[in-house]
């Protein structure tokens, strides 16, 4: 129950002492409470190379959810830390696919479809799925550049095998002009896949999802647009395809942003995605007319686990080198194929 004022305080001198020691990202969906410390703000792409790239800092606090701290930790030297303030920052859509299911999927699809098909994972992952997809060849991608390097990952096999995100899938692979009866599902509840023609599938789709973009339908658009003819309308690639049809852009955190910078002055924009995000464009783009797709939206309960007096509380264990503190550690076996799929696309990209 400490006063959040001094929590601020605090942090703040702690990382004045650790200096470029210390170096603390945050992923734009966090909150302004903690978006406020950050040295580095960004989509997970851009967040994975911003850890890739800094060779200085000895400790890296990553406010975000779990996987893009292994990533962070798989990127980073094994002499830099990734701490992740709390251990409890999951990922409802990561956790929809772990390794055990997806090794029966792939042996039932491989023992169908013969060697011609490539996984290909979102960053939305763990370093376990990540690895595996590495061990077959396989490719990582983000809402940022599926659209490159699915069609890279086409041009190299007949099928891809897209987990877990089965939206970011679809809707990459029909703008692409994949055809819908060419994509099939994979259900790993009941191992089976979904497709009227299973020969005739190009990409099978991991029944994954992520529970903030489900919240967004068709109806609300359509009701913002009855209110304003003239509102332009840009949702993320996590939504579904109906919702992404029925608006008039579709990108990663990071394109929902330039989108927005780039707007005519008085634009009048709903935004479909977490609403911490689309809050703190409306604060800072008073220029333009930044609305929420769905007011009633829950923003990401598991990214909002990191906030002030867990972020003190880290820092407070930095200060005093405590066992508290969640450093993420992938081990090496793990992190070396998993490194191998995020090369592939970090080459590409
Ligand atoms: P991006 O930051 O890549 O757009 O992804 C959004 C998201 O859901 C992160 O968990
Ligand atoms: Fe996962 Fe969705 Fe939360 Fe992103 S917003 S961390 S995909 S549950």
């Amino acid at each position: 129950d400490e006063d959040p004022k001094e929590q601020v305080k605090r942090i703040n001198k702690i990382k004045r002492e650790f200096g470029k020691d210390l170096f603390l990202v945050a992923h734009h969906y966090q909150k302004d409470e903690i978006v406020q410390f950050a040295d580095a703000t960004g989509d997970s792409l851009k967040l994975a190379q911003v850890a890739s790239r800094n060779k200085q800092a000895r400790k890296i606090v990553f406010c975000g959810v779990h996987f893009m701290a292994e990533t962070a930790d798989i990127l980073t030297d094994n002499d830099q830390d990734v701490i992740l303030p709390d251990p409890t920052a999951g990922c409802s859509m990561a956790d929809m696919a772990n390794a055990f299911q997806v090794t029966t999927a792939w042996n039932y699809l491989t023992q169908k479809y013969g060697t011609d098909i490539m996984p290909v994972t979102y960053v939305n992952s763990s370093a376990a799925i990540k690895s595996f997809v590495g061990k077959k060849n396989g490719i990582v991608v983000t809402s940022g550049n599926a659209l490159k390097v699915v069609a890279w990952a086409l041009k190299k096999k007949k099928r891809l095998f897209f987990l877990p995100d089965q939206h970011l899938g679809r809707n990459t692979a029909l703008k692409l002009g994949i055809a819908k009866s060419e994509l099939g599902v994979w259900n790993p509840l009941t191992d089976t896949l979904l497709a009227d023609d299973p020969q005739a599938l190009k990409i099978i789709l991991w029944n994954g999802y992520c529970s903030v973009h489900q919240q967004f339908n068709v109806a609300q658009i359509k009701k913002l647009r009855l209110a304003y003819p003239d509102i332009k309308v840009i949702v993320h690639p996590e939504c579904k395809n109906d919702v992404v049809n029925a608006a008039d852009e579709v990108g990663s955190t990071a394109a929902i942003i330039k989108y927005i910078q780039q707007a005519p002055l008085g634009t009048r924009i709903a935004v479909g995605t977490d609403n911490n995000l689309v809050k703190r464009l409306q604060k800072e783009y008073t220029n333009k007319k930044v609305m929420l797709l769905n007011p009633i939206a829950c923003s990401c309960v598991l990214m909002n686990r990191i906030d002030l007096p867990h972020l003190a509380f880290t820092m407070d264990s930095l200060v005093n080198n405590s066992a508290d503190l969640n450093v993420i550690k992938v081990n090496d076996e793990t992190a070396f194929w998993a490194k191998k799929a995020l090369d592939t696309m970090l080459n590409l990209s």
